[in-house]
């Protein structure tokens, strides 16, 4: 079995004559932050997706981010190294229980996470991400708005507009067992630090922090924040980032169960046999890929007006 070392001078030459790059989410492994070429929230991947001068990009992360850059760049092919890392919130949205609600509420507009399959995002109007749906929901003229599938973000989006929010019923298994306890403990222990939260965790636990922002919001929030501490409550992924672009600060996890098993199923060498081999390649059927593409277009020009 071949070495870390010869896998990453694999993965370099591969890289070259393929002309690819990697994306990896701010939760995947160490070791996969440090190979790769953009490292970002979702957002922030999507919008790398769409914007690379490539032929192929590996994307390390789970099946709805892949999904995503197959939508907005179907010129380019999208690999997932490992097909079955998947976002089990992602997979709590059915499309027909979705039509079914739709039905329901003929008035409301239909908004949706980013962490949703294609299929879903093709029957919604606009997506969102943890960095923008209070803007995005904000830029919609219905005042009734269906939000799918995360029922932590909908509460967090309804107490920050004047919107009546219709939630789905999913949520985050990472964040949602994260629990005003755990915040507790980890604050008596750390009783200089601030306390971080990703909006998919639960409002008494948002409501027990200094700040409620997406990955990347926390990751530029540190570098310009006069803290020294920390107290991370998301997924524990974001720590390596933190450490490493910011040697002199301290950082914390809220617990230690803030672990998401599918954002750890892609190693090293399942990328290199990714490049090797162009496998998993991710397509979309084209009508649906029109339908969610419109979805993630209208967020992507919200968010570059914002
Ligand atoms: P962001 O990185 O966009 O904040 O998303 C968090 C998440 O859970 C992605 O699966
Ligand atoms: Fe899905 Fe939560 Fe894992 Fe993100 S951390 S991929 S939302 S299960």
């Amino acid at each position: 079995m071949p070495d870390t070392m010869e896998l990453k001078k694999k993965i370099a030459k591969l890289k070259k004559e393929r002309n690819a790059v990697i994306l990896a989410h701010n939760y995947e492994r160490g070791d996969i932050q440090d190979i790769a070429d953009f490292l970002g929230d979702s957002l922030e991947l999507s919008q790398k997706a769409v914007d690379l001068d490539v032929d192929v990009i590996v994307f390390c992360g789970v099946h709805f981010m892949a999904e995503s850059a197959a939508v907005l760049s179907p010129d380019k092919t999208v690999l997932l190294p490992e097909l079955y890392a998947r976002c089990p919130m992602a997979d709590m949205a059915r499309v027909d229980s979705l039509r079914s609600l739709k039905q329901e509420h003929p008035d409301a507009a239909v908004v949706c996470y980013v962490n949703t399959t294609a299929e879903v995002k093709a029957e919604c109007d606009i997506c969102c991400t943890s960095a923008n749906a209070i803007e995005v929901v904000k830029s919609l003229e219905q005042t009734k708005i269906i939000f799918v599938p995360d029922k932590n973000l909908a509460d967090y989006v309804a107490r920050n507009t004047d919107k009546q929010i219709i939630p789905w019923a999913g949520c985050c298994p990472t964040h949602n067992q994260i629990l005003p306890v755990d915040v507790q403990r980890a604050k008596s222990l750390h009783p200089m630090a601030e306390v971080l939260a990703h909006p998919e965790c639960r409002r008494e636990v948002l409501d027990m922090s200094d700040g409620i922002l997406s990955t990347n919001g926390m990751v530029n929030y540190v570098s310009t924040s006069e803290s020294d501490e920390f107290i991370i409550v998301t997924e524990s992924g974001l720590l390596h980032r933190l450490n490493k672009e910011n040697p002199y600060k301290k950082f914390y996890e809220v617990s230690t169960y803030t672990v998401c098993p599918d954002m750890k199923m892609i190693d090293i060498k399942a990328v290199a046999d990714s490049l090797e081999n162009m496998k998993y390649v991710i397509t979309v059927p084209e009508d649906i890929r029109i339908k969610a593409k419109r979805s993630l277009d209208r967020m992507l020009a919200i968010k570059r007006k914002i």
